[in-house]
């Protein structure tokens, strides 16, 4: 049983395959404090660890003094306003104005199996694969209670939190801050790593020292966005990819977040993870509940490799769902890059007819094949096909595709609405606003409020009826603005501060339609390239587009850091036109399918006008995605080398989960003068396998190839790669 409450103790033992987690109830006055985190332990008598003994700063008797004992006493989960001046986890506002309210724990329940959570994305679990614990507090004094929610996984070193607030009291309680998790641990030393970036660079690896100040990474704009991520992970200073420790959170939500690190004045450390209390504001009427989203948590004591290998195992197996989680993708070429607006159904036809001769099996159409839409400043919300462009009509143009063999795809952007529409002029009031203020415009466009069931209804619909009426297989479900100028006509005043959360429960509604309408179709997210990767789209869509930036060198960057905790088969990654379309920087096409293999592969280019000699090549790319693509979307992936880092070169392999298999993938992204060649020391095998190295006669011993590596000669030129890969023999 991997969850144990000790009753002589009042200890809760989590375990999973090599971690354990404990709390402990503190009798006196029920206070869920945290004991421990880490390795795995066989002992669960912690409970000395408490401090609801000591001084001088812990009082002997911990009600006579509350306010010194909670300043520093390790929390399980932090009320505001009672004591612990630290980040809080929850507060609230009553009809009163009072803030304040305290956790004490009443009873607890343990269950095997995982459910998501209905209305929210969440990761779940068979009976013999994970168990839940529940345990549930209350505040005396105003009637709520809040239920702490912990899923243990025995397949994954993994640790789900969350939490359900309910109002068991007789009047209105406002729900001003729900953070989902909160990790206290006593005097240690840590740097975080975080993700950061901009459109076209997202997700890059940052790593600071965790210091007194409060450390801070969060969302306002209503969605993941580009410029940070709801990740944060803190590792024991020295860590590697193999060794040192690692603690991380990751949130499975798609809105507005905030995760925090902070140290207090014992040099304890406070870890915080939940949505951005800032214009947040919950009303919860008696009997109400709020069920805050879920964050996935793991622990590594062999360095940040674990820690990525638990997230990607645990991602693939326990939060993505429908029929493409565990399949080949078809291989895709999209027409963005290769026409923007300017396209036809001719047009596309002749992409088609010349990708299906190379190996290429579906073809998407972009953004522009729909209502006025000949340029980015008109026509969202009209989802109706332009038979100026798409002459013949939908069907007309998906049939012919299809009788060359291949699938179809399509665009939509469904949240958002252009001020010049027939959506809008129709319907202004269905456009984000405040009442009397000018909402701002990005792309020209505004965000629907999708907090309206029947701004839902409508645009799930006219979405629908186009997929309804053609062979289509495929979704890229856009999203190319932030949000901002947050006002709804319908939501009340005292309910305006849910706006951010009910937008995105709007999403999720959305997309959990389609899915079950649309059971075979494949969903892949995107949100002005990658702003919108994050493990709540997960549930929805097994591929997410990783960034508007194809260029293959600064792809490397943007996929180590959306690899150390997504798999490979997530990452949607393309092969595009030469000079890059952002950095208009020229990489050979081999480099670029290599880079793109790593990711979910395909095709974003004119097709029909590419250099012959590149086109040559996309037969032998197609054929390497459909040999190494089980593995790229199975296997354990290891970072060897890092562009980022060393500013010279790149190096990832992906071994298969019986390492009998292992392809690695090396980047020479600067060449050097006067150097031959460059060892690098292989991951991942079995140091007792033997295994042949592709194109080579001679085998070598698995245990040779990790210890004294492989000799890579230096490529001729810049930006060039190899790809390695060894079978057992
Ligand atoms: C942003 C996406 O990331 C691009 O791939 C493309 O679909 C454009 N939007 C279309 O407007």
């Amino acid at each position: 049983m991997s969850i144990v409450f000790y009753e002589k103790e009042r200890l809760f033992k989590l375990d999973t395959p090599n971690t354990s987690y404990i709390m402990g109830i503190v009798d006196e006055e029920k206070f869920l404090a945290h004991v421990y985190y880490g390795e795995k332990l066989s002992d669960h008598r912690a409970g000395y660890l408490l401090r609801t003994q000591e001084g001088p700063f812990v009082p002997s008797v911990n009600n006579r003094d509350r306010i010194a004992f909670l300043d520093s006493f390790p929390m399980e989960y932090a009320a505001h306003g009672i004591g612990d001046c630290r980040e809080s986890c929850i507060s609230i506002r009553t009809l009163g104005g009072n803030t304040a309210l305290s956790l004490n724990y009443v009873s607890h329940e343990i269950k095997r199996g995982k459910a998501p959570f209905g209305e929210m994305p969440a990761s779940f679990g068979r009976e013999n694969e994970c168990s839940v614990l529940e345990i549930l507090c209350e505040d005396s004094v105003t009637g709520l209670q809040m239920i702490l929610q912990y899923g243990v996984f025995e397949d994954a070193d993994v640790i789900t939190r969350s939490i359900r607030v309910v109002n068991q009291g007789t009047e209105d309680i406002y729900l001003t801050k729900v953070y989902s998790a909160c990790l206290d641990m006593d005097n240690r030393e840590f740097e975080s790593i975080t993700l950061h970036g901009s459109w076209a660079r997202e997700r890059h690896i940052q790593s600071l020292p965790v210091s007194r100040m409060k450390h801070t990474v969060e969302s306002l704009r209503g969605e993941t966005s580009h410029q940070d991520h709801p990740f944060m992970a803190l590792k024991t200073p020295g860590t590697t990819q193999e060794t040192g420790e690692v603690y991380a959170m990751h949130f499975v939500y798609s809105g507005n977040f905030r995760v925090q690190v902070q140290t207090d004045p014992y040099e304890q450390i406070r870890m915080v993870m939940g949505i951005n209390p800032e214009d947040f504001c919950w009303k919860l009427a008696p009997g109400a509940q709020f069920q805050a989203p879920e964050v996935v948590m793991t622990y590594s004591g062999e360095g940040l490799g674990k820690m990525t290998r638990s997230f990607h195992d645990f991602y693939r197996k326990h939060l993505i769902r429908g029929e493409y989680r565990d399949k080949k993708r078809p291989i895709l070429i999209n027409n963005w890059e290769a026409t923007y607006f300017n396209f036809d159904a001719d047009k596309l036809i002749a992409i088609a007819r010349e990708a299906s001769g190379l190996g290429i099996e579906m073809l998407v159409m972009d953004d522009g094949w729909f209502g006025n839409r000949f340029d980015d400043n008109r026509a969202l919300g009209d989802w109706v096909v332009n038979e100026q462009k798409l002459n013949g009509g939908l069907k007309y143009l998906v049939d012919e595709v299809n009788k060359l063999g291949m699938k179809f795809g399509i665009w939509f952007e469904p949240e958002m609405i252009s001020p010049d529409s027939d959506l809008y002029r129709a319907h202004p009031d269905w456009a984000i606003a405040i009442s009397g203020r000018e909402p701002g415009l990005a792309r020209n466009q505004y965000v629907l409020d999708l907090t309206r069931k029947e701004v839902r209804d409508h645009v799930y619909e006219s979405v629908a009826k186009v997929l309804r009426g053609a062979n289509i297989e495929y979704v890229k479900w856009d999203m190319n603005r932030p949000l901002s100028d947050i006002g709804s006509a319908t939501l009340p005043a005292d309910q305006m501060g849910e706006f951010y959360h009910r937008y995105v429960l709007g999403v999720y509604e959305m997309q959990e339609r389609l899915t079950k309408e649309f059971p075979h179709l494949l969903l892949e997210n995107c949100s002005g390239g990658g702003a919108r990767f994050d493990p709540g789209m997960l549930f929805y869509s097994p591929q997410i587009w990783c960034s508007d930036d194809t260029d293959a060198v600064e792809r490397l960057k943007i996929q180590e850091g959306t690899a150390l905790i997504y798999p490979l088969s997530t990452m949607g990654a393309h092969v595009s036109d030469c000079p890059n379309h952002v950095l208009h920087r020229t990489v050979p096409f081999e480099t670029r399918g290599y880079v793109a293999l790593a990711g979910t592969f395909g095709y974003e280019l004119d097709v029909t006008r590419i250099p012959e000699e590149d086109r040559r090549q996309i037969p032998e790319q197609t054929a390497m995605y459909h040999k190494y693509n089980d593995l790229v979307r199975e296997g354990d992936y290891y970072r060897i080398a890092s562009y980022a880092e060393n500013h010279y070169f790149d190096c990832w392999g992906v071994v298969s989960k019986d390492k009998a298999e292992a392809l690695y993938t090396f980047i020479q992204v600067l060449n050097r003068p006067n150097y031959h060649s460059r060892r690098i020391r292989l991951k991942g095998l079995d140091p007792e396998k033997t295994y042949r190295i592709e194109g080579e006669e001679s085998t070598y011993l698995g245990e040779l190839l990790m210890k004294a590596g492989i000799n890579i000669p230096n490529p001729e030129g810049d930006f060039r790669g190899r790809l390695i890969h060894l079978t057992e023999c």
